[in-house]
């Protein structure tokens, strides 16, 4: 008997289990309802009565033994099988990768809805432009030297010659031309000027610029609603300041700065230690401008400015190099992420 139970032993103890179906067989065997340990434990009752509390611990030794074996074994092999066939679904996702507006894009849809929340609409014009829409009727005269404020490029057409429009002024002299006032519209677009490539300077930029015109707009009137522009842009404590300046097609013309955003008016050398940062230029629109668009003088006046949105892009992000803009940099570009 003993010795039967020996051999058992050393039977479960060798069996090699693979895989589940192994694992089953090894079941059937050792403790399935007619497994090798139930004749063993029938065979008790021949035993010698003064052998049978040993051979009894020694055959419980054995199903010990085999039950053992059994649930180990089947631990072991499904989690092996979860690791390999199944998915881990503790394990954090792969994140995909947000895409984010051009800054440029981000801030001129800030300016176009600051606009519009005080009735301004959206014009645009096309980018070649004809010499009238982009001087003459902006009382640029041929030859008139304020021509050369604006480094132009030209381009030959069927047309004749055309202009990369300077300014998106061209769109306001479209406006009134084809709208009868009053006209409260912002037109904004990428224009065009043949300056050298630097941190301060491109061929290319993008331009917001504004106009008004209605029986009694006053200057009042401009300097209002450049102040709110300001406000709702940088925030509720920026000021401005207007310098008389000239421009072809406003009389009176003024620069206008804000407040320096970055030092708070301290001094810094953003602002070059004045506390203020030019933003934009605009005036009264010359009544020459307005007779040029078949508007009567006598019973409309107007305003108009105009500003860059790399300019206000660079004081709200400080934006050091203009290049940026244009190198599609993912390092730059990344850091928008997640703004409107
Ligand atoms: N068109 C001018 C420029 O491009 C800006 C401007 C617009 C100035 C309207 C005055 C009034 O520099």
């Amino acid at each position: 008997m003993k010795e039967k139970i020996k051999s058992i032993e050393q039977e479960i103890n060798d069996f090699e289990i693979k895989d589940l179906a192994i694992l089953e067989k090894f079941r059937i065997e050792f403790l399935g309802s007619k497994n090798k340990l139930k004749n063993l434990f029938g065979e008790l009752k021949t035993v010698p009565n003064e052998e049978k509390k040993e051979v009894g611990q020694l055959l419980n030794g054995l199903r010990t033994l085999a039950e053992t074996k059994f649930n180990s074994v089947k631990d072991s092999l499904e989690s092996n099988s979860t690791k390999s066939s199944s998915i881990d679904t503790s394990r954090p996702g792969e994140i995909s990768e947000i895409g984010a507006r051009h800054p440029l894009m981000q801030v001129r849809s800030e300016i176009i809805e600051i606009f519009s929340r005080i009735g301004y609409t959206v014009s645009e014009g096309p980018e070649i432009e004809d010499d009238w829409h982009n001087f003459t009727a902006l009382n640029f005269p041929p030859e008139h030297p304020a021509r050369d404020m604006q480094d132009t490029f030209f381009v030959e057409s069927d047309k004749g010659e055309m202009a990369l429009r300077t300014h998106t002024s061209s769109v306001q002299v479209r406006v009134m031309e084809n709208q009868k006032p009053p006209i409260r519209t912002i037109s904004p677009g990428r224009v065009y000027r043949n300056e050298a490539i630097s941190a301060r300077a491109h061929c290319f930029f993008h331009q917001v610029e504004g106009l008004y015109i209605d029986k009694n707009v006053s200057f009042a009137d401009l300097k209002q609603t450049l102040l709110y522009f300001a406000k709702e842009m940088f925030g509720e404590n920026a000021q401005i300041r207007l310098r008389p300046s000239y421009f072809p097609f406003t009389e009176p013309s003024a620069e206008v700065d804000v407040s320096c955003t970055i030092c708070n008016s301290k001094g810094c050398n953003v602002c070059k230690y004045s506390g203020w940062l030019e933003i934009l230029g605009c005036g009264m629109v010359d009544p020459a401008v307005l007779e040029s668009c078949g508007i009567d003088s006598k019973e409309y006046s107007g305003f108009a400015f105009g500003m860059g949105i790399e300019r206000i892009t660079q004081l709200k992000y400080k934006v050091n190099d203009l290049r940026l803009y244009s190198e599609n940099d993912v390092r730059f570009l990344k850091q928008f992420t997640g703004n409107i």
